[in-house]
């Protein structure tokens, strides 16, 4: 695909993100040489930076970049770091856009991108609407000359209320064409390997319903706490903050019927359907039934003291907040008819592990039933990080008399692809958004659709009766009621057990 001469505008360009993945993903695209000819990269922000304060602080001094950059030519390091040039908005993002536009047009002018512009929100996104509409005011998102592209950083909503004011107040300004709502996990290998890996071997799509699966089950855990974040995490809580956007974006992808194509919207119809298709909790009981959270607790792991949730920094010391959330659900559409979907997801749990697993059925006539091999037991698993990879578990006979049945592995790393390189998922999603490429952003509709599934578990708990809020200690799998859940099953798989 090509990608055209074009201005890249981040609002918030004094960020941690910026700082973070922007500016490193960037960079690699610009050693890979995956940059077009003439592309400017202009910062935004409220910080009071001239163009060589940013460049040193997003590049040449810039801890994201050291290991990058270190054994580079000055001269080639310099090439990418002139690409970038620095707009102070001043104390607020409402204001200066008459500024803005100006230099926007002359940055045009002298490095031919060709009125090509792509604004970058990696601002609070109570600013994302107000930033549009200045945009517009200032004829910015007009494409009669050049396109002209929103992308938004989540959280897309608080609430689905909330994300509908946010689509509409943004529709306003710009097409639903022009808006690239980016889900970094949509940028990782593994996760767009779901579709390949479902549509493109015979082996097991036509497994993949209600007649062989037993169940499925998606596990993201962190074992870092809240970080630095405890102000923003104590108002949005892992339902919010992975769940409704990350997690259901992979149901989406494992639910989902084949597309009938690989165009963005081919894909992305299918993946509404798919999140409209799961079965909304509406009563109490149901909702008290297929729901845990919990929050970590002060405990002691090899002798080091870690926190409680409450008592981070920025959080409240009576926080409700959840920092583990798991939820049974299930899909109402033909194909996955009664088969439990079992989704959980924390922070300080033993190690950092993302997964899906597919548990299929044990045979309908067992005849090896005595062998010693539990019921349940063939499973695929795909890694989605770390040692991303697939991994098949399937039943061989013991060598010897009898038939003793023990279970062996099939297994494919990504990292027996040696020659490979494995893009980082915001450098995949900047390019394709370069490129115009929307299959990996979320569509309004898309947002909405996971917003109605998790507005009644958020809804019933903040004031459903019954509700508990477990506690768990950092290092373990969560609270020992989240076995509750998977109730005629006994247990999660806890990755490495
Ligand atoms: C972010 C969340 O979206 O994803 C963080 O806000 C979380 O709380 C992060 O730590 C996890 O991303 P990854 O790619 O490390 O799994």
């Amino acid at each position: 695909k090509e990608t055209k001469n074009q201005m890249l505008v981040i609002f918030g360009a004094s960020g941690d993100l910026t700082a973070r993945k922007l500016i490193p993903s960037l960079f690699n695209l610009y050693v890979a040489k995956q940059l077009p000819k003439n592309f400017v990269v202009l910062g935004a922000s409220r910080s009071n930076l001239s163009d060589g304060e940013f460049r040193k602080k997003v590049v040449y001094e810039s801890p994201y970049l050291k290991s990058k950059i270190e054994d580079l030519k000055e001269n080639y390091v310099k090439g990418f770091a002139d690409m970038l040039f620095y707009e102070d908005l001043g104390d607020d993002y409402t204001k200066n856009y008459e500024r803005l536009s100006k230099r926007i047009a002359k940055l045009n002018d002298t490095n031919g991108t060709e009125n090509n512009y792509m604004f970058y929100l990696s601002t609070p996104p109570s600013l994302y609407e107000p930033i549009a509409k200045n945009l517009a005011d200032a004829g910015l998102s007009s494409q009669e000359e050049g396109w002209k592209r929103l992308i938004v950083e989540k959280p897309f909503g608080y609430s689905l209320e909330t994300a509908k004011e946010l689509n509409k107040g943004l529709q306003k300004y710009f097409n639903e064409s022009q808006i690239y709502r980016i889900d970094h996990y949509l940028g990782k290998e593994t996760v767009q390997n779901l579709l390949v890996t479902r549509f493109s071997n015979s082996i097991f799509e036509p497994l993949w319903n209600r007649n062989y699966i037993h169940h499925v089950e998606i596990t993201n855990a962190e074992s870092v706490g809240v970080e630095k974040r405890g102000g923003y995490y104590d108002k949005s809580g892992a339902l919010r903050d992975m769940f409704q956007n990350h997690l259901l974006q992979i149901v989406s992808l494992v639910v989902m019927e084949p597309p009938i194509g690989n165009e963005p919207e081919d894909i992305r119809n299918e993946k509404v359907k798919a999140l409209k298709s799961l079965r909304i909790m509406k009563d109490d009981e149901s909702l008290f039934e297929n729901t845990i959270r919990a929050q970590y607790v002060a405990s002691e792991i090899n002798g080091e003291k870690i926190k409680g949730y409450r008592e981070e920094d920025g959080v409240d010391p009576n926080s409700t907040t959840e920092t583990y959330a798991a939820v049974k659900f299930f899909v109402d559409n033909w194909r996955w008819k009664d088969v439990p979907f079992y989704v959980r997801t924390a922070k300080r749990m033993p190690t950092k592990v993302t997964e899906v697993i597919i548990h299929f059925k044990t045979p309908h006539h067992q005849i090896f039933k005595d062998s010693g091999l539990s019921s349940k037991d063939n499973k695929l698993i795909i890694r989605i990080q770390p040692d991303e990879g697939i991994l098949i578990k399937f039943g061989v006979k013991v060598p010897g008399q009898g038939f003793k049945v023990e279970r062996a592995n099939l297994d494919f790393y990504y990292s027996s692809l040696a020659e490979t390189y494995v893009m980082e998922a915001y450098e995949r999603l900047l390019l394709d958004a370069m490129q115009g490429d929307a299959t990996l952003y979320a569509r309004a509709d898309e947002v909405e659709a996971a917003w109605e599934f998790v507005d009644p578990i958020l809804d019933y708990w903040k004031n459903g009766k019954d509700i508990r809020m477990y506690g768990y200690a950092a290092g373990v799998w969560g609270p020992e009621n989240a076995d509750e859940l998977i109730d005629d099953l006994g247990f999660w798989r806890n990755p490495g057990q």
